[in-house]
């Protein structure tokens, strides 16, 4: 992102410390300083095992290898989509004579550390799903009972990154089991990111997840329902990251993160605006990056949102800062903010309602929460553009179009004086 150089003194101080002394405690085994940026099966390819009638769609190791291929060439990696991650149903239904997990042979005839060697090859990293209960949530084959067994077979196939699910499991286990498959990852010596389901079971049957256990335990965690190829379905789940964003925020930073799951941009369900609208508010919430879309038929317009340099330096910004809502405006407008490093602040407003004409905001810097320093720089998120420079009593406008579209911008002080001088 191309950000003017004349940034001082400090915005949002008190959200950077409060999110900073709460991060003392956390993981820290190295892994995801900045938001795990890639591409996973499971919201585009499901669970479609019938390779002749689906041979081209199917989970197997010719999707991966093709779509592995395609992350390389069309530019994503290169943006930062580096983990390549299989969901579920890449297992066979049982476990080998010697109780190790084997894939299903048909679909994945090399087996996985060779599919793992040609992921690497590309320079992308290896990614897999399993389920901390008796099966998947598909029915194949979980890892209770197996917990060190599996942790040193994913270790020895090189896989970077495990999606641990919840399914057929007891969820009074999940605050001492996910701890105990943490161990025997680490134990292995081989360094593995660990997205944790934790949470998000537990949020769904009302039993207070502990937040400072699972970010002491896991690199991500997803707090809350599967997304689905909706707006609905992408609206109602940062609703409920903004309704709890007060009991989430302080456990999310480097290394560390709430996942509101994938980005479905790309598909049958969004709109360009509501596309626009899921890259600028999982930006703004420094939420995981992880996309689920065919890369072979993408078109060039979400291809274009998915790569969008400034919105992936807002997500990736390396203070970590979890956006949060900080209005409610008319016509249901929201307005959602996070803080950057050098001082800078990334907004975006959201018009969610349907009543075909765009409407016109007009919101005081003070509500913005810009009064810190005398004048601010407003600037386009998606494209850079300078919007113009606002004195901090001035009322910013900007229209923002219906049925789920976003104005993103962001700021930057305009001249180095600050109104509060601190001694
Ligand atoms: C659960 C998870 C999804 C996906 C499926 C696979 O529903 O939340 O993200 O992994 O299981 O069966």
């Amino acid at each position: 992102m191309k950000w003017p150089e004349s940034a001082v003194g400090c915005l949002f101080l008190v959200v950077c410390l409060c999110s900073y002394n709460h991060q003392v405690n956390a993981l820290d085994n190295g892994l995801l300083r900045q938001p795990p940026m890639g591409w996973l099966t499971w919201q585009r390819f499901r669970c479609v095992t019938d390779c002749k009638t689906y041979p081209d769609t199917c989970i197997g190791e010719k999707l991966i290898r093709t779509q592995a291929q395609l992350l390389v060439d069309g530019g994503y990696l290169a943006a930062g989509y580096q983990y390549i991650i299989i969901d579920d149903c890449w297992l066979n239904t049982t476990r080998a004579p010697d109780g190790s997990l084997q894939p299903d042979n048909q679909r994945f005839p090399s087996g996985i550390p060779a599919l793992a060697d040609y992921v690497h090859s590309l320079g992308l990293k290896f990614g897999i799903y399993e389920d901390y209960g008796t099966e998947t949530c598909a029915g194949y084959p979980g890892i209770l009972g197996h917990l060190e067994q599996d942790a040193k077979t994913f270790a020895s196939w090189k896989v970077d990154y495990l999606k641990l699910d919840g399914c057929n499991a007891d969820i009074k286990d999940f605050d001492t089991g996910y701890p105990a498959m943490e161990q025997a990852l680490n134990s292995t010596g081989f360094p593995i990111a660990y997205s944790c389901s934790w949470p998000a079971y537990q949020e769904f049957s009302k039993i207070k997840p502990n937040y400072t256990a699972i970010s002491q335990t896991c690199n991500l965690w997803r707090n809350w329902a599967d997304i689905d190829d909706s707006w609905d379905s992408v609206y109602s789940i940062a609703q409920w990251f903004g309704d709890n964003q007060d009991r989430l925020s302080p456990f999310h930073g480097p290394g560390h993160w709430n996942d509101p799951d994938m980005i479905v941009i790309g598909n049958f369900g969004l709109s360009p605006g509501q596309s626009r609208a899921q890259m600028a508010l999982w930006s703004i919430m420094a939420a995981p990056l992880i996309l689920s879309v065919d890369l072979r038929t993408i078109s060039d317009w979400a291809r274009a949102i998915i790569l969008n340099k400034n919105l992936i330096a807002i997500n990736q910004d390396p203070l970590g800062a979890m956006g949060r809502r900080i209005l409610k405006l008319d016509g249901n407008v929201e307005v959602w903010s996070k803080p950057l490093e050098n001082d800078r602040v990334a907004f975006v407003a959201l018009y969610p309602d349907p009543y075909g004409t765009p409407i016109q905001v007009t919101i005081s810097l003070a509500d913005l929460g810009l009064i810190r320093y005398q004048d601010y720089n407003f600037f386009e998120s998606f494209n850079g553009d300078f919007l113009g420079k606002y004195h901090y009593t001035d009322k910013y406008s900007c229209t923002i179009n219906p049925s789920g579209d976003v104005h993103a911008f962001y700021v930057e002080s305009a001249a180095p004086t600050k109104r509060f001088r601190r001694h």
